[in-house]
């Protein structure tokens, strides 16, 4: 067996999807031989983060950690790489919507996510969180794996009604960045737990409160947390207040009490073990026989979002049409042509070079 492998990767028909706190994402076809293409996301670190070599050692750090998360509720990280441009992550491309665009599909139309769908959603997140905070290396030593930045932008939801959650590993360099930057945390505050606002160390109870957090704003279809200025926001997340009244009047008193349990503000007071939450999330939804699958969800999504399941051809291939928030929420347009998908040079990191001068912006802090 030869000892080493050296590939090269090529990306073609790169497309922008979105610009995060830390750089943009990328819908891009890595092509192997003979025809082989697959669909991957590419997101690229801002100029400025690729620059910091501290930066980038926490980041490599981290992205070690997270390289061997596998589970079918995690989005998987294929490979970290640079270019001429910075550094970049290619990981699963996650055909369908952002937990954050599926809450503002409900908040335009005046639906209500219904509580079971919910629930579903937040106990595969739970599922996924319990196996990386479980996470322990080879002598059994425990990895310490905490997300830091679950929120509904970092959660998806696929076409076949499967949650992932996405950016593993990220948070964390970049809390320290932003330390050594003297900047503000970075996180979001709407859904950050108290004590990390407070800027304590923090372990995966945080992981927990935010996912209860979460769960919250699926069911109220606002963030918990809503402040004008960020100040504000700080000061709410710091206190860790929660509006009870704000629940819908039919939520089920067992599921009040498992979300009393997840926020509590004192961590010492909230589920001490992850897989404990998912396991009272299921048993919510489950405990009369049956109840949602990825199939339920699948079917709510394809009648409530059927703009989601369009496929059209393009440049000789089948491609999604892919939309954003606001389009998806515009709602189903069958006949709509697809976004253009423009072969670029593979250097994705290159398309980010214009934005705010390097620095994490502000939009950071929302979710
Ligand atoms: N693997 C992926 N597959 C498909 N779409 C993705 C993928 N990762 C991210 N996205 C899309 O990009 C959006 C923004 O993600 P991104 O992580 O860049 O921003 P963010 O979560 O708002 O901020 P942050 O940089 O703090 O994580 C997501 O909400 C989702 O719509
Ligand atoms: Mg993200």
């Amino acid at each position: 067996m030869r000892e080493r492998l050296e590939v090269k990767y090529v990306f073609t028909g790169i497309r922008e999807i979105a610009r995060g706190g830390m750089g943009s994402v990328y819908e891009a076809l890595q092509l192997g031989t003979g025809g082989f293409s697959k669909r991957v996301a590419v997101k690229t670190l801002l100029p400025r983060l690729s620059e910091d070599r501290r930066f980038v050692a926490m980041f490599m750090d981290e992205a070690r950690l997270v390289a061997d998360l596998v589970h079918e509720n995690i989005v998987q990280i294929y490979q970290l790489e640079r270019n001429r441009d910075g550094y970049f992550i290619v990981m699963e491309f996650v055909q369908g919507v952002s937990l954050h665009d599926f809450i503002e599909f409900h908040r335009v139309t005046g639906e209500n996510i219904p509580e079971e769908l919910a629930v579903f959603i937040a106990s595969r997140i739970a599922r996924g969180l319990a196996y990386a905070h479980s996470r322990a290396d080879a002598e059994g030593n425990p990895l310490n794996i905490v997300h830091r930045d679950v929120c509904p932008t970092n959660i998806l939801i696929t076409t076949e009604g499967l949650p992932k959650l996405t950016d593993f590993g990220i948070a964390k360099a970049a809390t320290n960045a932003m330390q050594l930057h003297d900047r503000h945390l970075v996180g979001k505050f709407p859904y950050m737990a108290p004590e990390q606002a407070r800027g304590q160390p923090v372990d995966f109870r945080a992981d927990i409160y935010s996912l209860g957090l979460v769960l919250y704003e699926m069911l109220v279809k606002h963030p918990a947390r809503h402040g004008s200025t960020r100040t504000a926001l700080l000061q709410a997340a710091r206190t860790g207040e929660i509006d009870w009244a704000a629940l819908p009047e039919q939520t089920g008193p067992a599921l009040v009490s498992i979300l009393e349990h997840t926020l509590q503000s004192d961590r010492a007071l909230r589920y001490g073990d992850t897989a404990e939450l998912a396991h009272d999330l299921e048993y919510y939804i489950y405990h009369k026989g049956y109840g949602p699958t990825v199939v339920t969800l699948e079917h709510y999504l394809r009648k409530q979002m059927p703009g989601l399941y369009v496929r059209e051809r393009s440049h000789g291939k089948l491609t999604w049409v892919t939309r954003g928030a606001v389009s998806t929420v515009a709602l189903p347009a069958p006949d709509a042509s697809p976004q253009e998908v423009r072969p670029a040079a593979p250097s994705p990191a290159g398309a980010d070079s214009g934005s705010a001068g390097g620095d994490i912006p502000d939009s950071a802090q929302s979710c």
